[in-house]
């Protein structure tokens, strides 16, 4: 289902009017977040999905890697997780315990304890996580509140969706896969630990499944603001910029272009391939912030020393119209 059709079904939900929560589902945030007392807000999501690579001890790390990317997001730790298992029968006993024990080392990583989980029998295989986390709610982050002379940082490559693509057909190289692997593995723990200790911010997501673009047209839906970016400072993948050239781009992609293209520009030199690639699908990507222009070398710095290669992005301007992002592609 697109993003579209997603939309209407959720907001002919009936609407909830309750003070203790903060964040609701209004404002496509990557969780929901309740007060619980004056001290503590608890912070929840759920995210499960087919696997995207034949081991299925990283399916595992990468499922529970993107269902963490939620609470990170937020700025919050993990508490809690719960798995969500859909398993074929043909799968073996060995196959779903390498899923699980992907799953439950990422936890640890994270610190984060499974509760429990369910499992159901069905044609397909899909596994992923509910996490709650917890947070102090005057430390909470959401996706809008990014203000003129802000920058945007990125905290991983783009191109998970193009090179799944190119893995079905065959034509990815053992390296191209295995960086895409560490990318989508790794957890968004220490950029948002960097992010909380270095940095003033002002809005924080995760980019998933609307991609880059989708993600950022999200950030800056009732702000103030516009966003220019430049095509080559996104980060890619190995690989990735050589298949969409080819044309190895995913449905998604195009669903995410149809939905969010209106409210992007771009300069008649920015490449399609490079066009296809900020409306990619991700899974278990970076996280994508605004924070003040003036922190950012330091805080590009502390992320760098914490193994973290993000980059600068897009900068916030205030200038009319409103919620526009523009690209460019620098001579
Ligand atoms: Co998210
Ligand atoms: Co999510
Ligand atoms: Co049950």
């Amino acid at each position: 289902m697109g993003p579209g059709a997603l939309e209407k079904v959720l907001t002919d939900l009936p609407k909830v009017e309750d003070p203790r929560v903060l964040v609701g589902p209004e404002t496509s945030d990557d969780a929901g977040v309740i007060l619980i007392d004056e001290h503590r807000a608890l912070v929840q999501t759920v995210d499960f999905f087919s696997p995207i690579v034949d081991d299925c001890y990283l399916f595992g790390q990468i499922a529970a890697a993107n269902s963490l990317s939620d609470i990170y997001a937020m700025g919050a730790e993990p508490l809690t997780a719960l798995n969500i298992a859909c398993f074929p029968t043909c799968l073996t006993a060995e196959e779903m315990r390498e899923i699980m024990r992907g799953g439950a080392d990422k936890l640890l990583e994270a610190g984060a304890i499974l509760l429990g989980g369910h499992t159901v029998e069905n044609p397909e295989p899909k596994f992923g996580m509910a996490v709650t986390g917890i947070i102090p709610p005057e430390g909470l982050w959401t996706n809008r509140g990014a203000k003129a002379g802000d920058v945007l940082l990125l905290t991983k490559p783009l191109g998970t969706g193009v090179l799944s693509t190119a893995l079905k057909a065959g034509l990815l190289e053992a390296e191209q896969e295995a960086a895409a692997v560490q990318a989508m593995c790794m957890l968004n723990k220490a950029a948002a630990q960097v992010l909380r200790q270095h940095a003033t911010v002002h809005a924080c997501t995760d980019v998933t499944g609307f991609g880059f673009l989708g993600h950022l047209a999200e950030m800056m839906q009732d702000d103030p603001i516009a966003v220019t970016v430049v095509a080559q400072e996104i980060p890619l993948l190995p690989g990735a910029l050589e298949f969409a050239q080819m044309g190895l781009v995913p449905a998604g992609a195009y669903r995410n272009r149809d939905h969010f293209g209106h409210r992007v520009s771009f300069a008649d030199s920015v490449p399609m391939a490079y066009q296809d690639l900020m409306f990619d699908p991700q899974t278990s990507g970076g996280l994508l912030v605004a924070i003040p222009e003036e922190e950012a070398s330091a805080v590009l710095t502390a992320l760098s020393a914490a193994k973290v290669s993000a980059r600068l992005v897009a900068r916030v301007t205030g200038k009319e119209p409103w919620g526009k992002i523009t690209v460019v592609f620098a001579e």
